[in-house]
């Protein structure tokens, strides 16, 4: 059965607070209803309405992170954290027409296990149970990385300790890119209608309203230069930075 033969098992370190169960107390308070809770995986699995709540935006972000990524992916290629609709089934598409593979880390195994569910049986995914602020992987072992609407979720700790994990495990020279949420223009209707609610469903995403994503690299990253591009009015950003 795929599912034993794609998902790990549980990775768990003390640095930051998480329960008994390995799952990072901030998931825990503020997004059990979106990803923990058994009726929340089978509510929210619909790409209408991943779509939905990114404005209709969610096919556009998503095709310009896998544009820039490459048409076809040799080597190994990394998701940090499941995300909802078709995007690793699109990523993995790309990484068996290069002959590479996706690992795709998430701490919470009930999405691990939703994930595998819509996967082809061939798709080249391993699917491995770990907390992206702990990834128990070798140094500079990947090519790329994509993290996808995670950074939002975090608090500051958590979110600088993923991108240290993160640039940690890809290679001199590989891509890191980075999709989520950044100040929308002073125009943009959203930048106060959307605000409060943000603030109230996701305490930690407007974060990345005000601050620039070099305030969660590491020391180490310098003023080493990294690329964005703005979407929908700037309330999206892709961020790509070369290890
Ligand atoms: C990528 S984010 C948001 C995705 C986006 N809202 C969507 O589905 O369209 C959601 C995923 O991140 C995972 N996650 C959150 N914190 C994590 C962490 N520290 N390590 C690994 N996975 C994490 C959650 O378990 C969840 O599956």
């Amino acid at each position: 059965m795929a599912i034993t033969a794609r998902v790990g098992t549980i990775a768990q370190t003390a640095a930051l607070p998480r329960t008994q169960v390995g799952v990072p107390q901030y998931l825990l308070a503020h997004y059990w209803w979106a990803y923990i809770h058994p009726n929340a995986v089978k509510f929210f699995e619909r790409q209408w309405l991943v779509n939905l709540i990114l404005w209709g935006n969610y096919r556009r972000l998503s095709e310009a992170a896998l544009t820039e990524l490459g048409e076809s992916l040799p080597g190994r290629t990394l998701q940090v954290a499941c995300v909802y609709g078709d995007l690793t089934s699109r990523l993995s598409r790309r990484a068996a027409r290069g002959g590479g593979v996706v690992d795709v880390v998430d701490v919470l195994p009930i999405q691990l296990k939703n994930l595998d569910e819509k996967l082809p049986p061939a798709a080249p995914v391993r699917l491995l149970a770990m907390d992206a602020t702990d990834l128990k992987l070798p140094e500079a072992s990947y090519d790329r990385a994509l993290i996808f609407f995670l950074l939002h979720e975090q608090p500051p700790r958590y979110r600088e300790q993923t991108m240290s994990e993160v640039l940690r495990v890809v290679r001199p020279g590989g891509k890191v890119l980075i999709v989520d949420y950044a100040m929308p223009r002073w125009w943009h209707p959203l930048r106060y209608l959307w605000r409060p609610l943000l603030a109230a469903l996701e305490p930690f995403a407007l974060d990345l309203w005000r601050h620039d994503i070099a305030a969660w690299l590491p020391a180490a990253w310098g003023n080493r230069p990294h690329d964005v591009q703005s979407f929908f009015g700037g309330l999206y950003q892709k961020v790509s930075l070369t290890r």
